[in-house]
C-alpha cells in the first residue's frame, strides 16, 4: 500500500524548515550550511534533505499516508571520503488512526532485514529532530560480524542508518491534520551511506567520478 512521493529539489525554505518546525535560528538555516538560490527575498534553496516531501505529502493526499520518497538532497560540505556537497536520501513517512511507536519499530525491522539480511536486528536510540516527538537514531546489528564487534561496527556490534520518530503534532497541525485523532511516523536514510555500508565502499567520491570501473565491480 505503499507509494512513492515526489517534490522538487528546488524548495521553500517554508517546505524545507518551517513546515518541520525548524525554527528560524536552526544553525541548518545558515549560509554556510544550505544553498540559497537569489534573489534572497524568494526563500528558495536546494532542498537540504527529503524531509520537505512529508508536508507536500500531507497537503495534497488523502490518509491513511505511506509514501516513500527517493530523491537528491544538497548541503554545503566540502567534499572529502564520507561528504558530497549533493547525496541522496529515501524519506518514509506513515499518518493515520492508530497508529503507534511499534508499527515505526515493525516497518524499520522490516526495512533493515531486506537491506542488509533475514538475520539483521534494529536498536533504537532516543535522538532529537525537530519535527518528530519522540525521535530516535536507529542502528542495525552488524551485517559483517553479527554483533560480536569489528571495524565496520567500530567494536560495538551495531551500525547507524537512519534517523526516525512519531511525526510532530505540531508538523501535523500545520498541515490541517487533527493531531488528536491522527499519528504517524516518519524516517530518512542516506543512500549512499548504506550503499557504502552494504558493498565495502570507503570513499563517497566514486559514485560522482563516472569511472566505469566503479559501477563494473558491482556486476
Ligand atoms: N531529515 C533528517 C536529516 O536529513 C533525517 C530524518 C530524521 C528524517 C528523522 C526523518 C526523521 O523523517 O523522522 O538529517
Amino acid at each position: 500500500g505503499w507509494e512513492v512521493a515526489d517534490g522538487p529539489e528546488l524548495e521553500s525554505e517554508w517546505y524545507n524548515f518551517d513546515a518541520l518546525n525548524i525554527k528560524p535560528d536552526h544553525p541548518a538555516r545558515e549560509m554556510q550550511d544550505t544553498f540559497y538560490v537569489e534573489p534572497k527575498n524568494a526563500h528558495l534553496l536546494l532542498r537540504t534533505h527529503t524531509s520537505p516531501v512529508q508536508m507536500r505529502a500531507m497537503l495534497t493526499r488523502e490518509l491513511p499516508l505511506y509514501i516513500v520518497c527517493p530523491g537528491q538532497v544538497y548541503r554545503t560540505d566540502e567534499l572529502d571520503a564520507t561528504h558530497t556537497p549533493v547525496f541522496h536520501q529515501i524519506e518514509g513517512l506513515v499518518v493515520g488512526e492508530n497508529i503507534s511507536m511499534a508499527n515505526l519499530q515493525g516497518t524499520l525491522q522490516l526495512i533493515v532485514q531486506k537491506m542488509f539480511g533475514q538475520d539483521r536486528s534494529i536498536r533504537l536510540r532516543p535522538s532529537y529532530f525537530p519535527f518528530t516527538e519522540p525521535s530516535v537514531e536507529v542502528d542495525v546489528s552488524c551485517f559483517k560480524c553479527g554483533g560480536a564487534g569489528c571495524n565496520v561496527c567500530k567494536k560495538t556490534g551495531w551500525i547507524e542508518i537512519m534517523g526516525a520518530g512519531m511525526v510532530h503534532p505540531r508538523v501535523l497541525e500545520m498541515s490541517g491534520i487533527d493531531a488528536e485523532k491522527y499519528s504517524g511516523f516518519a524516517f530518512g536514510l542516506g543512500q549512499e551511506r548504506v550503499a557504502m555500508l552494504r558493498y565495502g565502499i570507503n570513499d563517497i567520491r566514486g559514485f560522482y567520478q563516472g569511472d566505469i570501473r566503479f559501477s563494473q565491480q558491482f556486476k
